[in-house]
């Protein structure tokens, strides 16, 4: 049984990983979370739902309490997602991201190291490969440069830096740093799913759209070098997504640290996104096109190759009707 503390359980992406986990079995789940963005009612659909887990309230930056649980509890694994993840917000107030997303990881690194924790699965993001000029069609793959263009960004690659200077220098500290494209989609099962307050994701802001909770959406430039003029995005469905975190787990039972690209490796246009989601609502919803947002590169598009040999994660539910559907479905709960 391993002993597992997942920070940010209460939301989006942790607390679907918390899901996986639960339906394998064999672990034993801690989860904190400072209920910023999270939600302690998801907590209480994965306990119902899915299986038991200890909750403490706790915030990352208070640093003696998260060495006190470290010491205390003697994890075997850390699946760390607690950060803040608003680009725009990023940019008005880069301290908050600096703060929580760097220094707190970094406190929590130091932690896991001196209490013995020997797995670290951390979130990253596709932000840290900035706005690349081109993208090959198989896609960004983690040898490509790293040139983040926003606080949010930097915030994580930094973290990567920390766990990789870590890594080297601390025996028995092994990481897997995931960098996620453009999640999306809800629990297959319907219990659980994206409940985010003012979320930005384009298929989160589309249900929402579909479902009358917002009178119109926008498309930020439609005179992109793409096929239609939209900005183009690998979407990957939560679940696989959050199975990609149990690969990394055991990975890391006989690896050293590595960097994964998580994602599809097939691009969908905004437009086509849009059309996907009236189609599967049956709703011909108000959509404006207004101007470019600034740092949107044309095509995002993982290359995940590299955690496809490296590990047995397949993506399940490569679908993007199946993503669309999934989110409205679960945006019908909230
Ligand atoms: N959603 C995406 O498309 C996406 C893409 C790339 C990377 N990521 C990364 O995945 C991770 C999870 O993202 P999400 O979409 O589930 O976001 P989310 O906001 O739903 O989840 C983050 C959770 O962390 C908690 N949290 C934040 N700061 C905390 C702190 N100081 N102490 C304790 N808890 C804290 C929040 O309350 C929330 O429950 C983040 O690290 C994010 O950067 C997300």
């Amino acid at each position: 049984m391993q002993k597992i503390l997942i920070t940010g359980g209460a939301g989006y992406i942790g607390s679907h990983v918390t899901k996986e986990l639960l339906k394998r079995g064999d672990y034993e789940i801690t989860i904190v979370d400072n209920l910023s963005t999270g939600f302690a009612e998801t907590i209480e659909r994965i306990k119902q739902f899915y299986g038991d887990v200890d909750f403490i309230k706790l915030d990352l930056s208070d640093w003696d309490e998260v060495n006190k649980l470290l010491g205390q509890k003697k994890f075997d694994a850390i699946i760390h997602f607690a950060a803040a993840l608003v680009v725009p917000e990023s940019v008005e107030n880069p301290l908050k991201y600096y703060l929580n997303n760097t220094a707190n990881t970094a406190n929590l690194i130091k932690a896991a190291v001196e209490s013995g924790v020997g797995k670290f699965i951390f979130s990253s993001t596709a932000a840290v490969y900035g706005e690349p000029e081109t993208i090959p069609a198989t896609g960004i793959t983690e040898k490509d440069e790293t040139s983040p263009i926003n606080p949010y960004g930097h915030s994580k690659l930094m973290s990567e830096q920390v766990l990789a200077d870590s890594a080297k220098a601390y025996d028995g500290f092994n990481y897997v740093a995931l960098r996620y494209f453009n999640v999306a989609g809800a629990d297959i099962g319907g219990k659980i799913g994206q409940s985010t307050k003012n979320a930005t994701h384009l298929i989160k802001v589309a249900a929402e759209t579909a479902l009358g909770k917002r009178d119109k959406m926008y498309i930020f430039g439609d005179d992109y070098p793409t096929a239609d003029g939209t900005c183009i995005r690998d979407y990957i469905h939560v679940d696989d997504l959050s199975l990609a975190h149990l690969e990394a787990l055991d990975y890391l039972d006989d690896h050293e640290s590595d960097v994964f690209n998580v994602g599809y490796g097939q691009g969908y246009s905004v437009k086509e996104v849009i059309d996907t989601m009236k189609r599967v609502s049956g709703n011909d919803f108000t959509v404006e096109i207004t101007g470019r947002r600034a740092g949107d590169p044309a095509m995002l598009i993982a290359n995940s190759q590299k955690l496809q040999k490296a590990t047995n994660w397949k993506p399940k539910y490569d679908n993007l009707e199946l993503i669309c559907k999934t989110a409205l479905e679960w945006e019908k709960n909230l």
